[in-house]
């Protein structure tokens, strides 16, 4: 955008570091050369570290919702029993996709606004027949809500008939703790417009050993997506089709940006700017949606003000600047999802709570925008001096 200045607070695609900017506006290379093995060798490796597996990663080229169709289709077959953990809209579309290719879906339904509770999935577990696998959203990013998925997937682990763990990483991978390997997940999917700070176009897979093994009997439907073949070119260091070559050089440096950060700052960076914006939100007197144990690291969303309508005050709110998301599906125009993953910091925060607090107020709802720039800076503060 010309002009002015966007603050695009949306839960992805993100702001990119002009590092990565850089990085993407470089001269092509073929894909089928040393250049190119060395960009998907290095990259993959750095993301292997850090979402914690000793196992393989997969860089294809396509959104996030296409990693969670070839999630599918690469470990399941027609008929396979599934049970999807859904507790927003992209647990359903989850389990839309498993439906689609023939997978005889169950739902563990949480309404949404809530995360899955650890016990209940045990007790829905083993009081049904074994599932072959197990879909579950780490990170809600419909509801700003994440999912306590160390505690469940130590719950799926001990499920009789030894079920899949397959994980829509989406929203939270690289921003929020997640060790695939300590926790048992078999496969987590990623894409690179969240916390990796790239444009959007390429999809993560991490496959673990259970999941490449399950995909040798899956027989869904498969062609672009299909692992194998991604596998069988990835060792010669390429991809079987032409990849999204500029979105790859801009992740490389995304992902050396957070290797050099650290995991755990990385996390604790994401977690304080969240306790930030969280406080910055409540200062305004709007309601944040999750509750405070199963809080996002990386959305917050919140009530809209009764009366207060959606369509007009995004509106004006866009019109200086301040771009944030409404709510999905049945929570349309009743909240609003404020992102902050990947290159975030507390001043675009307190930038965009001052704004919002104005916009309130222009609207009927009067707000103090700067003093909950002041509240976001002071938890935030609080928080971070901890880790510094
Ligand atoms: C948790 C989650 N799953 C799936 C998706 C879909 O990803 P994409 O829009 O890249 O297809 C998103 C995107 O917002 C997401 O946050």
């Amino acid at each position: 955008m010309r002009g002015m200045q966007q603050n695009l607070r949306t839960p992805g695609p993100t702001p990119i570091p002009a590092a990565v900017r850089d990085a993407q506006a470089q001269q092509m290379v073929d894909h089928r050369g040393p250049e190119f093995a060395d960009l998907l060798r290095e990259t993959s490796a750095g993301l292997a570290e850090l979402i914690g597996t000793t196992g393989e990663i997969l860089l294809l080229t396509g959104s996030g919702s296409g990693a969670l169709e070839a999630a599918v289709v690469n470990t399941l077959s027609p008929g396979d029993r599934v049970l999807v953990v859904t507790i927003g809209s992209f647990g359903d579309r989850f389990a839309q996709i498993a439906t689609a290719f023939g997978a005889d879906v169950n739902r563990f339904e949480v309404e949404w606004g809530a995360a899955a509770d650890p016990a209940a999935l045990r007790d829905h577990l083993a009081s049904h027949q074994p599932y072959r696998a197990v879909l579950i959203t780490h990170n809600e990013t419909s509801t700003g809500v994440a999912n306590p998925l160390r505690e469940l997937a130590a719950v799926v682990r001990q499920a009789s008939g030894d079920p899949l763990l397959v994980v829509d990483g989406i929203s939270g991978l690289g921003a929020m703790p997640f060790e695939m390997d300590g926790w048992g997940v078999d496969l987590v999917v990623s894409a690179s417009q969240k916390a990796w700070m790239a444009s959007p176009g390429i999809a993560i897979a991490a496959v673990g050993e259970r999941a490449r093994a399950a995909g040798e009997r899956a027989s869904m439907p498969r062609f672009y997506w299909d692992f194998a073949e991604a596998r069988t070119w990835a060792e010669k260091g390429q991809t079987p089709w032409t990849p999204a070559i500029s979105v790859l050089y801009g992740l490389r440096v995304g992902v050396q940006r957070l290797r050099e950060e650290g995991r755990g700052r990385t996390w604790a960076r994401h977690e304080a700017i969240a306790t930030g914006v969280v406080a910055g939100i409540e200062s305004l007197g709007l309601r944040p949606v999750a509750p405070t144990a199963h809080r996002s690291g990386t959305v917050t969303a919140a009530w809209l003000p009764d009366g207060l309508e959606w369509g007009p005050f995004n509106a004006a709110m866009r019109g200086k600047g301040l771009i944030v998301a409404g709510g999905q599906g049945k929570w349309t125009g009743k909240i609003l999802r404020f992102g902050h993953m990947g290159d975030v910091g507390i001043d675009e925060m307190a930038e965009a709570l001052a704004i919002m607090g104005g916009t309130l107020t222009e609207f009927g709802h009067p707000a103090d925008g700067e003093a909950a720039a002041g509240a976001a800076r002071a938890a935030y503060e609080a928080m971070a001096a901890g880790v510094r």
